[in-house]
């Protein structure tokens, strides 16, 4: 204990010492007066010392703000080239569709010579692929005298898995809101060549016939998934266009047997099984439950944003809640179509 004090004390005193000797220096400097010159060099070099290393920041921190303004001026430019690059895929897919667009027209005219000399009626685009057209692209269906359905645009993929689909369905290019009403999803929108919804009235007139629904998928890393069920079809408008299918296959997972069983809502008109308004909250038109474990409907976000929102093109068994897929395709044809 004794030792330890006197330590302490110990260390006081020498801490004194140490704080005198420290201004002994200038004391010395002061009262022992050396040659003007010896001082004022020392002074002066001390001066100069300080400079240099003012002037070194300075120089370090200016340094520092030019290495940031060209990290800027990197990031910048390289915003610039996506757009520009953003830009001509834009453009290119224009001028596709645009040669697309005749093929289309010649297979339109095509069909509809076709069409007044068969007396085979055309449902969809399985009926036409067992009219031997094979290239996929944009066909008329004729009017539907039964149903009191008006001509129809489709596209048809008559390549993938045997051909004979009709889409309902395409995400792509996302320019295309998918936060629409209950009347615009009934009758659909978008361009049937870019991104669109059928309508769920046609929907529902293609799914009278057994049928069955394929969704591809692909994420912004170039990979693609797909989801097959066995049976598929929706409820008139009465029903609320109610969903239901059956025997799943595919790579994806099964992400659409969550909303099995559920009727379509839209943002005004909220028929899902959930406090929450889902349309709204989603914003897309969907068979919500409660609310999501896919939203094909959903916003269309760019690459670089594509992993933040949960309110995406989503299908949770591949990428989960927060992953919005870069393109989706939803297609029908009917069970035991034979390619
Ligand atoms: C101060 O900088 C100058 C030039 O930058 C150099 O020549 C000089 O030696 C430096 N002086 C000291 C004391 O560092
Ligand atoms: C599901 O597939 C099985 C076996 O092919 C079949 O017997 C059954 O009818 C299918 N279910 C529906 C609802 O189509
Ligand atoms: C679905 O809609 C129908 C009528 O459109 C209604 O009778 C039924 O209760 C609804 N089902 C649910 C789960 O909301
Ligand atoms: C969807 O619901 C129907 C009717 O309740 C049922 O027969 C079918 O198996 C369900 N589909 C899935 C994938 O669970
Ligand atoms: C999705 O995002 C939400 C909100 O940002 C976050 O709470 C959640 O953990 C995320 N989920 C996954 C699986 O990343």
């Amino acid at each position: 204990m004794a030792k330890i004090s006197f330590s302490i004390i110990a260390l006081g005193i020498s801490l004194l010492l140490l704080e005198t000797g420290a201004q002994n220096p200038k004391k010395r400097l002061a009262t022992s007066k050396p040659p003007k010159g010896q001082c004022c060099d020392e002074v002066r070099s001390l001066k100069v010392q300080v400079a240099n290393l003012t002037s070194l920041l300075a120089e370090l921190s200016q340094k520092q703000k030019t290495d940031m303004k060209n990290v800027f001026r990197q990031i910048l430019e390289l915003d610039k080239q996506d757009q520009q690059l953003e830009g001509r895929v834009t453009e290119a897919e224009s001028k596709y569709s645009e040669i697309n667009n005749r093929v289309e027209i010649m297979q339109l005219q095509t069909l509809q010579s076709a069409t007044q000399t068969s007396s085979d009626a055309i449902y969809d685009c399985a009926s036409l692929y067992g009219k031997s057209y094979r290239i996929s692209g944009e066909y008329k269906l004729p009017k539907d005298e039964f149903l009191g359905a008006p001509e129809l645009s489709v596209y048809c993929d008559m390549e993938t898995n045997g051909g004979g689909w009709t889409l309902i369905q395409r995400r792509k290019i996302g320019l295309t809101s998918f936060s629409r009403d209950w009347k615009q999803y009934k009758n659909g929108f978008g361009s049937i060549r870019g991104d669109f919804w059928l309508g769920n009235d046609h929907i529902y007139r293609l799914t009278r016939q057994p049928s069955t629904l394929r969704i591809e998928l692909e994420d912004w890393e170039g990979q693609t998934r797909y989801a097959e069920y066995g049976f598929f079809t929706v409820g008139n408008e009465l029903n609320s266009y109610k969903l239901l299918i059956a025997n799943y296959s595919g790579n994806a997972g099964d992400s659409l047997r969550y909303h099995n069983n559920t009727n379509f809502s839209t943002m005004n008109r909220d028929n899902d099984k959930c406090v929450d308004d889902c349309a709204a909250l989603r914003k897309g038109g969907y068979w919500y439950n409660c609310c999501t474990d896919s939203n094909l409907n959903g916003v269309f976000h760019r690459y670089g944003a594509h992993t933040r929102s949960a309110e995406g093109i989503t299908w949770y068994a591949w990428h989960g809640p927060n992953y919005s897929l870069k393109r989706v395709e939803m297609k029908v044809r009917p069970v035991g179509f034979q390619p």
